[in-house]
């Protein structure tokens, strides 16, 4: 089975979410599974730079006429060796910014024809038009900005195209751009109808791929479910009802190659999962990185996130005051809205000892706060899956979330017959607003307390297992459905 994956950001080669960690970790587990597979994405030098791109699978011209030529190079991800090929284009790629946007968070002006290239080229290598002699049975396209992809194989009617798979992994993302560019893309007037590439009188590169893609995946059960109801469809809830047939929920997993706290480079003291005494080491030692008062029996609470409201972060700042009253300790490390970390930074100047907020990205000090945390909070209005609860469990570190799609899917709440049956994972809140977070916050320090009930919950966490070969499997058997399905064509 030979399958193209086709991505904007792939771990450890570049990174703004979680988008990167399965982009690098669910590839590999196909290729362990059997499965030739190729990661196509942007050639960002960086990336370049560390995937030691250097071989010319082949030229690729100019095919949105920009002015430049973009180049095939390929490389292979540092770890598993899966190999990767980067669409090397300088004009729209070599910049110094984020893949999404520049130094000021501003969009990229021209992300339209940045990912346009990128879903161009994916469908061009699944076609006679390909650089390489390489095809796949398969493609298989994550978020908007490779979405456009199944919409050009429709509209370039390509008899042998590849079966086509669409993961939403954030429906709330869509690349929307004017109009104009349906054309500038060089797809046909006709497209751009309701039953095609148009959204609210705009291109939608993500309805491309919902639209015109064979199957349809989330990254997990509830989610799935929930993104047919207008609560979180954004917009799309009817076309994905109407398309429920091919839509299905695959839970992502965690890279427990990277998310293992017994070989991790990051931690001053590395320790096998569950044990406690040793995590307690790394917590003494994130207090005095972090500059937060040397109190081994004070709640550490953590937060690795995005700062923004769809990760429920206002409702942190609003819970803090109880947190502070509880004698708990925050530690957060993460970057987004500038309303938000201001406020954060704001808290931890006003209690040095109780709050420390390093605002900015840093895989480092992620690893540390998993380690040395007593919880994780995860108060997400959506969460398609996170994976940050999953390297919580395995560093012993307790979340408390919102029971929203993938959260609810892997959290099982602390209750007196959770706790019984050894089966209490975290402290769940169902309806999400400060009152519900504040109380399951309140609920996790109260337990905490209690040392023996404290040690059943962490262990039940640490014993979860979300490799991702199981969901890898799952992938599988749908990319052998779409095979199926087209020899039952030919036939
Ligand atoms: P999302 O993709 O919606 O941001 P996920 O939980 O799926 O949420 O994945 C987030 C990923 O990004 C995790 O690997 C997490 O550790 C990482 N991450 C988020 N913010 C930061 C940060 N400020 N520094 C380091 N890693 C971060
Ligand atoms: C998105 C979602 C997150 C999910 C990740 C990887 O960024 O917000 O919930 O875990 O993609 O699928």
């Amino acid at each position: 089975m030979r399958v193209l994956f086709a991505s904007s950001e792939v771990f450890p080669l570049i990174k703004t979410g979680g988008l990167a960690d399965v982009s690098g970790a669910l590839p590999a587990a196909l290729a362990e599974a059997g499965t030739d597979i190729r990661i196509l994405m942007p050639g960002y030098p960086e990336a370049m730079d560390k995937a030691g791109a250097k071989r010319d699978v082949g030229l690729l011209g100019d095919p949105l006429a920009i002015g430049a030529e973009a180049r095939l190079v390929s490389g292979k991800l540092p770890e598993s060796g899966v190999p990767v090929w980067l669409v090397d284009c300088p004009a729209l790629f070599d910049r110094a910014g984020g893949p999404y946007q520049d130094a000021q968070g501003r969009d990229w002006p021209d992300n339209a024809l940045r990912f346009g290239l990128l879903s161009r080229v994916a469908a061009q290598l699944c076609t006679d038009g390909s650089p390489a002699k390489w095809r796949p049975h398969v493609l298989h396209c994550n978020d908007w900005q490779t979405g456009l992809a199944p919409a050009y194989l429709h509209a370039w009617e390509f008899l042998s195209r590849p079966g086509t798979v669409f993961t939403v992994h954030n429906i709330a993302y869509q690349g929307q751009f004017a109009a104009e560019m349906v054309a500038r893309l060089g797809f046909p007037p006709e497209m751009y109808a309701v039953d095609g590439l148009e959204y609210y009188d705009s291109l939608s590169f993500l309805k491309g791929g919902l639209f015109y893609s064979d199957k349809l995946t989330t990254v997990s059960p509830r989610y799935a479910k929930e993104v047919q109801t207008p609560a979180f469809g954004c917009g799309i809830e009817g076309l994905l009802a109407r398309r429920s047939s091919d839509l299905v929920g695959i839970l992502n997993g965690a890279d427990y190659a990277v998310w293992n706290p017994a070989t991790d480079p990051h931690l001053v003291h590395p320790f096998k999962p569950g044990d406690l005494a040793a995590k307690a080491r790394n917590k003494a030692a994130l207090q005095v990185e972090l500059g937060l008062a040397q109190n081994a029996d004070a709640p550490l609470m953590v937060i690795v996130s995005r700062l923004n409201d769809h990760k429920g972060m206002d409702l942190v700042l609003g819970v803090l005051p109880t947190i502070l009253g509880m004698g708990a300790q925050v530690a957060v490390v993460g970057a987004g809205d500038r309303a938000l970390e201001d406020g954060f930074r704001a808290v931890a100047s006003a209690h040095p000892t109780q709050v420390a907020a390093r605002i900015g990205y840093s895989e480092e000090l992620a690893h540390r706060l998993m380690a040395g945390g007593d919880m994780l909070l995860m108060p997400s209005r959506f969460e398609p899956c996170g994976l940050t609860q999953f390297y919580a469990f395995r560093y012993g570190t307790v979340p408390v979330a919102h029971a929203t799609g993938g959260l609810a899917d892997t959290l099982v709440d602390t209750g007196y017959d959770t706790l019984m049956t050894g089966t209490a994972n975290g402290f769940v809140f169902e309806h999400c607003n400060a009152g519900a977070f504040r109380w399951a916050v309140e609920r996790a320090v109260g337990l905490y307390a209690k040392k023996d009930q404290w040690k059943k919950i962490v262990k039940s966490c640490v014993s979860q297992d979300f490799s991702w070969g199981r969901s890898a499997s799952r992938y599988l058997d749908l990319y052998k459905s779409l095979t199926d399905e087209a020899k039952g064509r030919r036939k």
